[in-house]
C-alpha cells in the first residue's frame, strides 16, 4: 500500500484509537469560581484531569489479569483540594520545589516569594513549589483538544513575587497506555520556572497500603545532596554506595530507614536525581514496578532532574478517595523538573526565560504490565 490509499488507512486507524474526552462540572471554588472535570478516556487506560491546578484527579490503569484501577491519591470532591493538602496531583508553577529564603536575584534585582516550607512549619524558611498560592490552586481555562485537554493560565506581573507576566499552557493527553504532559510557556520580562506535576502514584491502587515494595529504577547516576532545610548544598554527588543507587531496579523500602544523613533530612527520600540524559530530549528517567498488581509505570522527560518523593509527611490524618485513608509513605512522586534552588545555583542547568523565548517540556508516564 502506498500513496492515497496508506495515508487513508493510516487515517482511519488513527480515528479508531481517537481517546474519548468529556466533561462535567465538578463543583466550585471558594470565591464561586465553577470547577470542571475532564475525562479523557482511551481503549486502555483514562485520566480525570480538574480545571482546578490541573490535578490529575483520577488515573485508571490496567493490572496484569486487565483489571482496572485507579492508581493516584485524590479526593473524591473539590473540598479536598481546597483544604489543606499536599499538592494532590497537581500542576505545579512557577517554581516547583524550594527557593532557599524564598529570594533570588535576577539581572541584579532581589525578587521575593512568600515563604511556605520548612522544617518548623510556624517558622517557614523556604519557598515551596510556587509560594502560597501557586498554580495547583487555581482555576485554569480548558478546552478540549485531540485525544485530550489544554489548559491555559495567565500569571500576572509580581504573582507571588515573581517577575514578568506568564502565560503557561499544559496539555495532558491520553493515547494508548500513556498520559502525556506538555507544558509551555511565554514572557514579557526576563523570569525563572520550573514546572510539573505532583501525582502521588500507588500501582497497586490509590489508599491501598504503603509503597514499600514497590520496585523502582532511576537513570541518575548522581543527585543533589540537601542542608537541613532540604536545599541542594550545591553539589552534584555520585549515588555509587549510597541508598540513592537506583540504577539497578531496587524496593522503595530496602534503605530508606538507613543510617543516612540524607535520608533522615529527608525522613525518606525527598530528592532530586540528576538524570544521565542530562536533560534536553525525552529520555527513560525512572522505572516503577509494583508486584502484586504486574503494573509499571515508566517515567520519560527531557527536564535534567527528578525529584524522588517517598511520601514521607503522610501520616494517616487525610481521608482521600472511597474513603481510604493515606498513611506513611502510601505514594510516591516523581516529579521530573529542573534541580531545585537552581535560580541561587549558577552552576545548575538555568531556569531562566526570556521575553521571545518559548519553555517547552515533556514528560510521559506510560503504562504496561509484567
Ligand atoms: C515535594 C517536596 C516535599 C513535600 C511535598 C509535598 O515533593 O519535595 O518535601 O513538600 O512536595 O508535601
Amino acid at each position: 500500500m502506498r500513496g492515497p490509499a496508506l495515508v487513508l488507512a493510516l487515517m482511519a486507524i488513527t480515528a479508531s484509537v481517537q481517546s474519548q474526552v468529556t466533561k462535567q462540572p465538578w463543583g466550585k471554588t471558594a470565591d464561586g469560581t465553577a470547577v470542571e472535570l475532564y475525562t479523557i478516556k482511551s481503549p486502555e487506560i483514562e485520566a480525570h484531569i480538574l480545571t482546578y491546578g490541573g490535578v490529575v484527579q483520577t488515573l485508571k490503569v490496567p493490572d496484569k489479569a486487565g483489571k482496572t484501577g485507579d492508581i493516584v491519591l485524590g479526593f473524591d470532591s473539590i473540598d479536598g483540594y481546597l483544604g489543606n493538602e499536599p499538592y494532590f496531583g497537581a500542576i505545579i508553577g512557577r517554581y516547583g520545589n524550594r527557593i532557599a529564603g524564598g529570594t533570588f536575584t535576577l539581572n541584579g534585582k532581589t525578587y521575593s516569594i512568600p515563604l511556605n516550607d520548612g522544617p518548623d512549619p510556624k517558622h517557614p524558611v523556604n519557598a515551596l513549589h510556587g509560594g502560597p498560592k501557586g498554580f495547583d490552586k487555581v482555576v485554569w481555562k480548558a478546552k478540549e483538544i485531540p485525544h485530550g485537554v489544554e489548559l491555559t493560565h495567565i500569571s500576572p506581573d509580581g504573582d507571588m513575587g515573581f517577575p514578568g507576566t506568564l502565560t503557561t499552557v499544559v496539555r495532558y493527553t491520553v493515547v494508548g497506555k500513556e498520559l502525556k504532559i506538555e507544558y509551555s510557556a511565554t514572557t514579557d520580562k526576563d523570569t525563572v520556572l520550573n514546572l510539573t506535576n505532583h501525582s502521588y502514584f500507588n500501582l497497586a491502587g490509590q489508599g491501598s497500603g504503603d509503597i514499600l515494595k514497590d520496585v523502582v529504577k532511576i537513570n541518575a547516576s548522581r543527585y543533589t545532596p540537601v542542608d537541613a532545610n532540604l536545599i541542594p548544598t550545591g553539589e552534584l554527588a555520585s549515588v555509587a554506595g549510597t541508598p540513592f543507587d537506583f540504577r539497578k531496579p531496587t524496593a522503595v523500602g530496602a534503605r530508606i530507614n538507613d543510617n543516612n544523613d540524607q535520608l533522615k533530612k529527608g525522613h525518606g527520600y525527598d530528592h532530586n536525581f540528576v538524570l544521565d540524559s542530562g536533560g534536553g530530549k525525552l529520555s527513560e528517567a525512572a522505572e516503577v514496578y509494583e508486584a502484586s498488581s504486574g503494573r509499571v509505570m515508566t517515567v520519560l522527560t527531557d527536564q535534567p532532574g527528578v525529584q524522588f518523593y517517598t511520601g514521607n509527611f503522610l501520616d494517616g490524618t487525610l481521608k482521600g478517595k472511597d474513603a481510604k485513608v493515606y498513611g506513611h509513605r502510601a505514594a510516591l512522586c516523581l516529579e521530573t523538573q529542573h534541580f531545585p534552588d537552581s535560580p541561587n545555583h549558577p552552576k545548575f542547568p538555568s531556569t531562566e526565560l526570556k521575553p521571545g523565548q518559548k519553555y517547552h517540556t515533556v514528560t510521559i508516564f506510560r503504562f504496561s504490565t509484567r
